[in-house]
């Protein structure tokens, strides 16, 4: 089966690029010139990268010049932690929903790290963050804490602003990583540092960018030429500046596919009774929902699904070589609740009724199956590679 026939059910891994920014980048890569040139053809490269980080500030909030391109998510979030590390901070706090680009740097930075509980539903444990604020020992520096604007996994949005203010009462820093909120919800809040990648917008993959406040310590995690205003060393990616403005343009309201995503969750409902949505409760990005059912493996559904032209995810399952294994899931406590995995499905901006349908009726299909053709533990030992999507 072509993948133009198949259903695409996985924007939270990557949204395909849109049209538009498949003409802008095409476009773009037609302008001869190092952005960083003074002359006339440095300039045009310049002047698309300038209207990029312009449309940027927009979307994210805050003032363009604060933002800078970066290769992703990753490259923002390892940089806002190196930063803080490399400015004293001794103790990092990080959300135990966070994605691995966050969690692996902060591992990896040589300082104590602590894991921010989440709650049952989602949220992250705000009255835990604060109890630990008011027993800091100033002997570990400013507290550095790292949390989602929204998981990637469940889509539960975060209570980012109430976060912000917390950290801040204790003159902390604060890393928020949007990359799966941008677009998607209201991103209003001022922390000192966020990150936003554009291929989950249908912008190309490879460039995100990096938005760090004028009183936040800055630290260049790459050495080089001066690119950036000296903070981000490498020539910069005009192309995918130009694709990640075109995928900003392209943004629209979004209603239709919570409309869609619901739909998709009320059919669900309908064929299983003991189904679980995880973060329901909750306000989650319209996009998404990451579910269970008790007596099937998460692997074993995701592959039949694959087989019947339909493509979700299993969120972070694997990443632990274990069936079953969620990071969302095992934060929330709530395991016992998807004994043999979650999936995911993650609607996009070119998501129909019609994939939906297709949905339902693959899994009608797939759950009248008495046996099915691969073995979970098959199925997750032919993943090697971690998911992080
Ligand atoms: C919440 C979150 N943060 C960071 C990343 C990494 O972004 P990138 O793929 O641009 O490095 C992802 C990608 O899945 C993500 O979902």
């Amino acid at each position: 089966m072509s993948t133009s026939s198949r259903i695409y059910l996985d924007h939270n891994a990557t949204s395909p690029a849109r049209p538009e920014v498949i003409d802008a980048v095409s476009q773009a890569m037609r302008i001869v010139g190092n952005a960083s040139a003074p002359h006339a053809h440095g300039r045009a490269a310049r002047n698309l990268v300038s209207q990029a980080r312009e449309a940027l500030g927009l979307a994210m909030g805050v003032c363009a010049q604060d933002i800078y391109f970066t290769s992703g998510g990753t490259e923002g979030a390892n940089t806002a932690i190196h930063s803080a590390v490399s400015a004293g901070c001794k103790r990092l706090l990080v959300s135990s929903l966070d994605h691995p680009a966050s969690i692996r740097a902060a591992e990896d930075a040589g300082v104590k790290l602590e894991m921010v509980p989440s709650m049952r539903s989602g949220i992250l444990d705000v009255a835990w963050l604060k109890d630990t604020l008011e027993n800091w020992d100033v002997a570990d520096g400013r507290p550095f804490v790292s949390t989602t604007a929204a998981n990637s996994e469940t889509g539960v949005i975060q209570p980012v602003e109430a976060i912000i203010d917390l950290v801040h009462e204790h003159n902390g820093l604060v890393l928020v990583d949007a990359v799966q909120a941008l677009g998607k919800t209201s991103l209003l809040v001022q922390p000192d540092y966020m990150c936003v990648s554009a291929h989950k917008i249908g912008g190309p993959m490879g460039i995100g960018a990096l938005y760090v406040s004028p009183d936040a310590p800055y630290s260049a995690f790459m050495q080089g030429g001066g690119q950036e205003r000296r903070r981000r060393a490498g020539t910069i990616n005009v192309a995918g500046a130009s694709g990640f403005h075109a995928a900003l343009k392209a943004l629209q309201d979004i209603t239709h596919i919570r409309f869609l995503r619901n739909t998709l969750e009320a059919g669900l409902k309908a064929m299983e009774p003991k189904l679980v949505i995880f973060g329901e409760e909750e306000d989650r990005l319209p996009n998404t929902s990451f579910f269970a059912v008790p007596d099937a493996a998460n692997n074993t559904l995701m592959m039949n699904l694959d087989l019947h032209g339909v493509s979700v995810s299993t969120g972070m399952a694997c990443s632990s070589g274990k069936v079953g294994a969620s990071r969302a899931v095992t934060a929330m406590r709530r395991s016992d609740e998807a004994p043999k995995g979650a999936i995911r499905i993650s609607l996009g901006y070119d998501s129909t009724q019609s994939d939906v349908d297709g949905f339902l009726g693959a899994w009608a299909k797939i759950r009248k199956l008495t046996s099915f053709v691969v073995s979970p533990d098959d199925a997750c030992a032919n993943i090697q590679e971690e998911k992080v999507g």
